[in-house]
């Protein structure tokens, strides 16, 4: 059997780089013979990027709504809420204990946070908190508990999947014995990064996202709004890192997306380029959209079903694992 596992952190609203990266993918794969699921909120994960509360709750909501109008079926996947396990976080815990602190000081966000800190000349330490440190280690903990070996996620992931394999194959070294599988990035190559407004990496930290869920009228506006070069009608257009483009590709068949590509040595108009781009992305979207606004109307429904599920999840994986785990280290057996 194959297990298939991936995570959204809810910080904000879920968009387009988070549908095509994550959720679309994830659910495909869901669908494959002989494979087990595991979809969950990164709860806990999205403290580091934000302390807001409500936030937190409001995006989780948003996020588990969303999973569930792009046609996860609760049914027949783990669909869970980190927080939910405790487990995961004292799994966390004896990660720690083997991870090297080298392999963590190369971690892509938290050096990318250290290098900005020594541009800007201030401390390296600056305002970052052990939290983004330890980011890939509570990570590998959510994808090793539930003895994952395939993880779909967008390129940016890649990195922390590495790490997950790294610490899980110290801990089966150490205590001599396989206990964690060793997990692999899956990554849809097609839309491994997709491109924001500004043609930057989809972010909500460049702020320069598409909501999945905007409305029509505003979904239209900010296809219209991506950026393009200065080209002119009838002079062809390059397909070669254009955001517009790889929109387009993410959201069509390969003969769409040809005869897309075609128009654009064609020299197609940038507008129509967007009213194309813009009808093709909300083709695929408005059926869902119409499905997340009816379960947003019952958070209680999604609340009573993550908790549910967390539950089974905990007695029939992460409990027994963790009370191995346990004896594995040497620690009395408190269960
Ligand atoms: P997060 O919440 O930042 O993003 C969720 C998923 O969306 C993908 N993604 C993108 N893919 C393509 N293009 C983009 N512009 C784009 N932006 C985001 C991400 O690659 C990711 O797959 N650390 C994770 C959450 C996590 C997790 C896990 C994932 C926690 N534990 C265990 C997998 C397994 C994160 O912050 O993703």
């Amino acid at each position: 059997t194959t297990r298939v596992l991936t995570g959204i952190k809810p910080s904000g609203t879920p968009h387009i780089g988070n549908y095509l990266g994550a959720i679309r993918p994830a659910i495909a794969a869901s669908r494959a013979a002989d494979t087990e699921s595991f979809f969950f909120l990164a709860d806990l994960h999205s403290l580091i990027n934000t302390q807001d509360p409500l936030r937190v709750q409001r995006s989780t909501l948003e996020i588990a709504a969303s999973w569930l109008a792009a046609g996860l079926d609760p049914d027949k996947v783990w669909f869970y809420r980190q927080s939910d396990i405790p487990e995961i976080t004292e799994l966390t815990w004896y990660l720690t204990t083997v991870a090297s602190k080298g392999l963590l000081n190369r971690a892509h966000a938290y050096k990318a946070a250290v290098d900005k800190n020594r541009e800007e000349g201030v401390d390296e330490d600056a305002g970052v908190t052990a939290g983004l440190y330890m980011y890939p280690v509570l990570m590998a903990a959510d994808i090793l508990v539930f003895g994952a070996n395939k993880v779909p996620v967008g390129r940016d992931q890649i990195q922390h999947i590495e790490m997950a394999r790294d610490f899980g194959q110290r801990f089966n070294h150490v205590y001599g014995k396989d206990y964690f599988v060793l997990p692999e990035a899956v990554i849809d190559e097609a839309v491994a990064t997709l491109p924001g407004l500004d043609g930057r990496k989809m972010s909500k930290s460049y702020d320069n996202v598409i909501p999945l869920f905007a409305p029509r009228e505003e979904l239209k506006k900010l296809v219209f709004s991506v950026l393009t070069d200065s080209r002119a009608p009838g002079e062809p257009k390059s397909t070669e890192g254009s955001a517009l483009f790889q929109m387009y590709q993410a959201f069509a068949s390969a003969e769409q997306t040809a005869a897309f590509a075609q128009a654009f040595a064609d020299g197609i108009a940038w507008g129509e380029a967007k009213a194309q781009v813009f009808e093709r992305m909300d083709a695929e979207l408005a059926p869902l959209r119409e499905r997340y606004n009816a379960l947003m109307a019952e958070p209680a429904k999604i609340e009573a079903l993550l908790r549910q599920r967390g539950q089974q999840l905990r007695e029939q994986f992460a409990i027994p694992l963790l009370k191995q785990l346990r004896e594995a280290v040497g620690l009395r057996d408190l269960s």
